[in-house]
C-alpha cells in the first residue's frame, strides 16, 4: 500500500522510517521531506500547508494512508478534507485538533472534567489581564491561546515582565491573532514527562513513556525550543502513575471530548509534570512528539502500520505493542543560534561514519540535498538516537555518534539523559 508522510522534521523521517520496514508497505512519499527521508522514500515538493496539493497528490497517487507529522496542517483541517475526499488520513479532525490549537478549549475541558492541571484564568482583554497580575503570586505561566511555533509559552518571574507580555501578546499581536486571547496560569514545579497514546475514538492504547529536553542549553537554561533531545523509558514514570494518568487524565478526556460530540482519532501526547501531588496536565498535543518520536519508534517491535489503521479504524483495543527493552537516548544537532536566528547550507560530514556505530540510528531534520552533498537547512538539523541494555550506554552510544558528525556552528546539549544516569552535572562528556 501506497503511504504520504506530511512534514519535514525528524519525527516524519522517524516515522518514514519505521513504516519502511512494515511488510505492508509499498512506495513512501514524504512532503516535503529532507536529505534523510529521500534515502529511505520518495521526497515530493508540496509544503506540509499546501492542503489542496496535498489531497490532490494523494487523490493522484491512489495514497492509501496519509501520516500528518506536524500540528498546523491538523489545526487547518487537513483530516476533514481528505475525509471529504474518501481518504484515509492519521490524525485528528479540526474540531478534535482543538485540543493542541486552542489552549482556552484544553482548559475548559480539563476543568469540566477535573483533570488535574495548572489552576488557570482565560482573558480577552489586555486591560483585565495586567489586573490580574496586580494580585498573583509569581511567577506565573502566560500562553497564547493558539498555536505559535512553540514559542507562545513565557515563564513571567514578576510582574514587569508579566506586562511586557503581555502586551507583546495581547496589544502587539507578536503571535497574530494566537494572542488574541491568553491564559495565565500558576507555575508547577516537578519533572516532565511525555506520554503518547492512540486514540481511536473511544479507547486507546499507551506508548511507553518518554522524556524530552526543551530548553537550548545545558542545566536547562536559555530558551524553548522544539526540543534538544529526548530519552525513553521515563525515569519519573511508574506503574502508580500511569493508573493515576488514566483514571484521572485520559478517561476524562475522552469522556469530554465526547460529550461535546468530538471523536478524536489520531495521536494524543500529553505533556506533563510529576509533582508531589502526582501528574498534571501542562498541555495536550494532538500529534507526535519531535523529537520524542524519534526515541520511542526504535524501541518499538510491533510494526506501526497496522497499529495506525486500528486507530482510524477505531479497533485499537484489539491492539498490543512489543516494545524492546533496551532504552534510547536521542541528542538534537542544531544549527548555532537555534531558536533564534542561524545560518544553512553548511556541508554535513562524517554522518556515515555515525551511522557505522551499533544500535545508532541517525533521523534527519533540517536537511537537504544539494549538489551531490548534504547541508544544513534549518534550525534542528539532525536527531541521533542510540540504543543500550541502560541508558549509560545507550547515552554514550548516541555521543559516540554524535562526536563523528560535523558541520560549522553546530550546537547539541551535552547533559541528554544525564539525571536518567545521576543526578550530577558534573558528568558531560
Ligand atoms: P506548553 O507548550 O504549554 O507545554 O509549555 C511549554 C513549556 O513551558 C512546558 O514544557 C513547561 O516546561 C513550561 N510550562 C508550561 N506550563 C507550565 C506551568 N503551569 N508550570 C510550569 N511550567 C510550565
Ligand atoms: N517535544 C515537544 C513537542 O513535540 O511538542
Amino acid at each position: 500500500m501506497k503511504i504520504l508522510v506530511i512534514g519535514s522534521g525528524g519525527r516524519e523521517h522517524a516515522l518514514a522510517w519505521k513504516l519502511r520496514q512494515s511488510p505492508l508497505a509499498g512506495r513512501i512519499f514524504c512532503a516535503p521531506g529532507n536529505a534523510g527521508t529521500g534515502e529511505i522514500a520518495e521526497n515530493v515538493a508540496i509544503a506540509a500547508s499546501d492542503l489542496d496539493a496535498l489531497v490532490r497528490f494523494a487523490k493522484e497517487n491512489r495514497v492509501y494512508l496519509t501520516v500528518v507529522g506536524p500540528d498546523d496542517p491538523l489545526a487547518a483541517g487537513i483530516v476533514d478534507l481528505f475525509a471529504a475526499e474518501k481518504l484515509r488520513a492519521f490524525g485528528p479532525t479540526k474540531s478534535a485538533a482543538r485540543i493542541e490549537s486552542s489552549k482556552i478549549f484544553a482548559k475548559e475541558l480539563m476543568r469540566a472534567q477535573k483533570i488535574p492541571t495548572a489552576e488557570a484564568k482565560t482573558f480577552s482583554d489586555s486591560g483585565e489581564a495586567l489586573r490580574y497580575c496586580e494580585r498573583v503570586k509569581f511567577p506565573v505561566v502566560i500562553k497564547a491561546d493558539g498555536l505559535a511555533l512553540g514559542k507562545g509559552v513565557t515563564i513571567a518571574a514578576d510582574a514587569a515582565m508579566a506586562q511586557s507580555t503581555i502586551d507583546e501578546m495581547m496589544n502587539q499581536r507578536r503571535f497574530g491573532d494566537a494572542g488574541r486571547r491568553i491564559v495565565i496560569e500558576e507555575f508547577l514545579r516537578g519533572t516532565e514527562c511525555s506520554l503518547h497514546a492512540l486514540v481511536d475514538g473511544t479507547n486507546y492504547l499507551l506508548l511507553d513513556s518518554a522524556r524530552d529536553h526543551k530548553r537550548a542549553l545545558d542545566g536547562d537554561q536559555g530558551p524553548n525550543t522544539g526540543g534538544m533531545g529526548a530519552f525513553s523509558p521515563a525515569n519519573n514514570w511508574n506503574s502508580k502513575l500511569q493508573s493515576q494518568f488514566e483514571a484521572e487524565i485520559m478517561q476524562p478526556f475522552l469522556r469530554g471530548l465526547l460529550q461535546q460530540r468530538v471523536e478524536f482519532r489520531g495521536l494524543l501526547y500529553p505533556g506533563l509534570i510529576i509533582t508531589t501531588d502526582g501528574a498534571r496536565v501542562l498541555e495536550f498535543n494532538c500529534r507526535f512528539g519531535d523529537p520524542e518520536t524519534q526515541a520511542l519508534l526504535p524501541r518499538m517491535k510491533s510494526d506501526l502500520l497496522p497499529l495506525l489503521g486500528a486507530t482510524i479504524d477505531g479497533t485499537i483495543d484489539q491492539c498490543a505493542i512489543e516494545w524492546d527493552t533496551r532504552a534510547a537516548v536521542t541528542v538534537v544537532l542544531t544549527s548555532a543560534g537555534y531558536p533564534g536566528k542561524y545560518e544553512t547550507g553548511k556541508p554535513i560530514s562524517g554522518l556515515d561514519d555515525a551511522a557505522k556505530l551499533e544500535d545508532v540510528r541517525i533521523f534527519h531534520a533540517g536537511t537537504k540535498r544539494d549538489d551531490g552533498e548534504i547541508k544544513t537547512a534549518g534550525g534542528r538539523v539532525l536527531a541521533v538516537t542510540a540504543l543500550g541494555s541502560t541508558i549509560e550506554t545507550a547515552r554514550a552510544r548516541a555521543y559516540e555518534a554524535v562526536s563523528r558528525i560535523h558541520f560549522e556552528n553546530c550546537h547539541y546539549r551535552r547533559d541528554i539523559a544525564l539525571s536518567a544516569v545521576a543526578a550530577n552535572i558534573d558528568q558531560l562528556p
